[in-house]
């Protein structure tokens, strides 16, 4: 079976060169804009404790804006949760946070948290929202998933991508292989993301039993070079490729 493979564009990075400066150039809601123009089925953004990058003022302003299902990338606190059952978006992103973290270091450890994810996650559920654990590629992990009542597995490709080019990334990539489609058996939709760029999505893209990658800071470093519609614009055609 060949399932489409959706793409959801990651616009922190967008409001990270904002803040910079502290105003209101460049808009990642104008990014969120043109990613749609691109070929993006989804809008991912990140509304970290700290705000470091993505403010609240984002989000209020793309649920307004954007007419493609917003993905809210959250960590599982109590505000958070208030604000994802305010904005109700399309879908919500459980990740770990840590403050001195530069990126989402890792997986969320649902095995160790079972007792404080499940109610969250029902509580999101519950609002309508789609809510995914992003993990590491771990088949323990994925059943906790399913056993605190997500729908979605968002399979951390980190590792894979920062292997170095041959048995070791072979061996990553075999990881994220066997997880994604544990994830399908027991009934989870699976999606895949991080660190994803033009020379590591092709292998990930091939997998078909990956529904959606979310993909972020490399399309807004090239986007320097080569504009934002081409550089999601050639993402997506590597991911057309790789189904094809
Ligand atoms: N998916 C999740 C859950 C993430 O936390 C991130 C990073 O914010 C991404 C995907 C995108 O990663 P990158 O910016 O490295 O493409």
């Amino acid at each position: 079976m060949n399932r489409s493979l959706r793409l959801g564009v990651n616009i922190d990075h967008v409001a990270t060169i904002r803040n910079a400066r502290g105003g209101r150039h460049p808009d990642p809601v104008r990014a969120a804009s043109l990613a749609a123009d691109s070929g993006a089925d989804g809008i991912t953004a990140h509304l970290r404790e700290d705000r470091r990058h993505i403010s609240d003022e984002d989000i209020d302003r793309l649920m307004d804006a954007i007419n493609l299902p917003l993905n809210l990338e959250m960590a599982a606190t109590p505000e958070m949760v208030e604000i994802a059952l305010r904005h109700k978006p399309h879908a919500a992103c459980i990740v770990p946070e840590r403050r001195e973290e530069r990126t989402t270091e890792g997986g969320l450890d649902v095995v160790g948290n079972k007792a404080g994810l499940s109610p969250l996650v029902g509580a999101l559920g519950a609002a309508g929202i789609r809510v995914s654990l992003f993990i590491e590629p771990d088949l323990h992990q994925i059943d906790a998933a399913r056993a605190v009542g997500a729908r979605v597995v968002e399979l951390h490709t980190g590792a894979y991508c920062d292997a170095a080019f041959g048995p070791r990334r072979e061996q990553e990539l075999a990881r994220v292989v066997v997880a994604a489609r544990h994830a399908e058996a027991i009934g989870l939709e699976c999606h895949a993301g991080h660190g994803l760029s033009y020379d590591t999505v092709l292998p990930i893209a091939e997998i078909a039993t990956i529904v959606e990658l979310n993909i972020g800071h490399f399309l807004i470093g090239e986007a320097i070079f080569i504009g934002l519609e081409d550089s999601i614009r050639q993402m997506r055609q590597l991911m057309t490729q790789a189904r094809a």
